[in-house]
């Protein structure tokens, strides 16, 4: 619509939108596998507030907001502590997963540029579940991305990626745990390969940063993928996935001050003198650091080991649920709260839009075929109804229904 000539009052507008909201997905009945977590009423409480409260305040002016500076600070080294790295462990408090990515892969090139001569464009080695935002950043910054096939446990394949590496690679990317199965890439072996060939590691935790440490402190056997592990030189990890903080929110943190160096970018021919600026974006949301600070102290460690709890709960009720159905099956042996799933003989795209129908946005994988879950707190409660759900979709599919779209869509 054209902007309207006059303005309208608040309360016209407040209902006029939450009526356009009446297609959306309900989240708050546990619908998603994607795009949002969500903890609970009283959380979404205070990161609303606290977003509120430095709604206007500008993070790019870090220096007459020392507020928003000594925020950022303390989530960082909060988030330093969960993954292996202590207060001096340097970090960046990003708008997200991809700018996190962004600006490690930057930081990666500029390294290599500073410390090698690499023939033509520099490439960094991936394995094929590696999440597109690294092939976005590498498109923006004149890389090429070498992906190499996973082993037989959807995993990085150690020998695969140390066979891929040649003189035009600079560095390693593996995910913690990969988005569409959950797998956590083998750090250890990875972080060899990097150190013996002197490569960049990145380790790609944006779903698995914050609340993979407490899954592991429950006892769950998730590998280690933080500083502790020898040749990881940077890590994303996102506050507003499984930190449960407010959207735009992210974290990337380096090995040394050095290596975090190499993700700033100076400038100063033009009429304002030196511009200086170690994120991507310019202008920050004051809202989203103020939100995430306010999330850690909310939760604190025991909140947020009982997200941790609740989120393996939920994943073991829809699991278990989903098992009980003949020829459904688990892809691999994902450790944390997201994975994929199955059935024998059927067409996963009939599934995923016979459930789609019913309000459940399942995201498909392509290899193997499946229906891709991230599994929440809020996903316990509604666990049974996904899983009914998944038997009416799967005998759909079986009894001939079958998808009208061969492509399966991230977004
Ligand atoms: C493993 C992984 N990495 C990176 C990203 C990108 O994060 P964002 O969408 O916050 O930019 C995602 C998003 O789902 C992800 O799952």
């Amino acid at each position: 619509m054209p902007m309207p000539e006059r303005g309208r009052p608040w309360p016209e507008i407040a209902a006029e939108m939450q009526a356009s909201r009446a297609a959306d997905l309900d989240w708050r009945h546990a619908r998603h596998g994607a795009y949002v977590w969500y903890a609970s009423d009283e959380l979404e409480h205070v990161l609303r507030e606290a977003f509120g409260m430095f709604l206007v305040e500008n993070g790019l002016g870090i220096r007459v907001f020392p507020s928003l500076g000594r925020m950022e600070a303390d989530v960082l080294e909060s988030v330093a502590g969960l993954l292996g790295g202590d207060a001096t462990t340097p970090g960046i408090f990003t708008s997200g997963g991809t700018e996190s990515i962004f600006l490690a892969i930057a930081a990666m090139r500029e390294w290599a540029r500073a410390t090698r001569h690499p023939a033509g464009p520099p490439v960094v080695v991936a394995p094929h579940s590696a999440h597109p935002a690294l092939d976005k950043a590498a498109h923006y910054l004149g890389l090429v991305v070498r992906r190499v096939p996973v082993g037989p446990d959807y995993r990085a394949d150690p020998a695969a990626i140390d066979a891929a590496i040649d003189e035009a690679v600079i560095g390693l990317y593996a995910s913690a745990p990969s988005y569409s199965l959950g797998m956590v890439d083998p750090i250890v072996e990875l972080g060899a390969i990097a150190t013996a060939r002197g490569l960049w590691l990145h380790v790609d935790a944006c779903v698995g940063g914050i609340l993979g440490p407490f899954v592991r402190e429950l006892g769950y056997p998730v590998p280690p993928f933080g500083f502790d592990v020898p040749g990881v030189t940077s890590i994303s990890a996102d506050l507003h996935k499984s930190g449960f903080a407010a959207k735009p929110a992210s974290t990337v943190l380096f090995r040394t001050a050095d290596h975090r160096e190499f993700a700033r970018y100076t400038f100063d021919d033009w009429p304002s003198g030196t511009y200086t600026s170690l994120t991507f974006t310019g202008t920050r949301p004051g809202g989203a650091i103020a939100a995430a600070w306010a999330a850690f102290q909310f939760l604190g460690r025991q909140g947020y080991r009982e997200l941790a709890a609740a989120s393996m709960r939920a994943r073991a009720a829809i699991e278990s649920g989903l098992l009980a159905i003949p020829g459904v099956r688990i892809h691999g042996e994902p450790p944390l709260y997201a994975f994929a799933w199955a059935a024998e003989g059927v067409d996963m795209g009939s599934v995923a839009r016979a459930l789609a129908r019913e309000g459940w946005v399942a995201g498909r994988t392509t290899s193997p075929e499946g229906i891709h879950v991230m599994a929440t707190p809020i996903h316990e409660r509604y666990a049974p109804e996904y899983v009914e759900a998944a038997h009416r979709a799967i005998a759909a599919a079986r009894t001939g229904e079958t998808s009208t779209s061969s492509r399966a869509a991230y977004n």
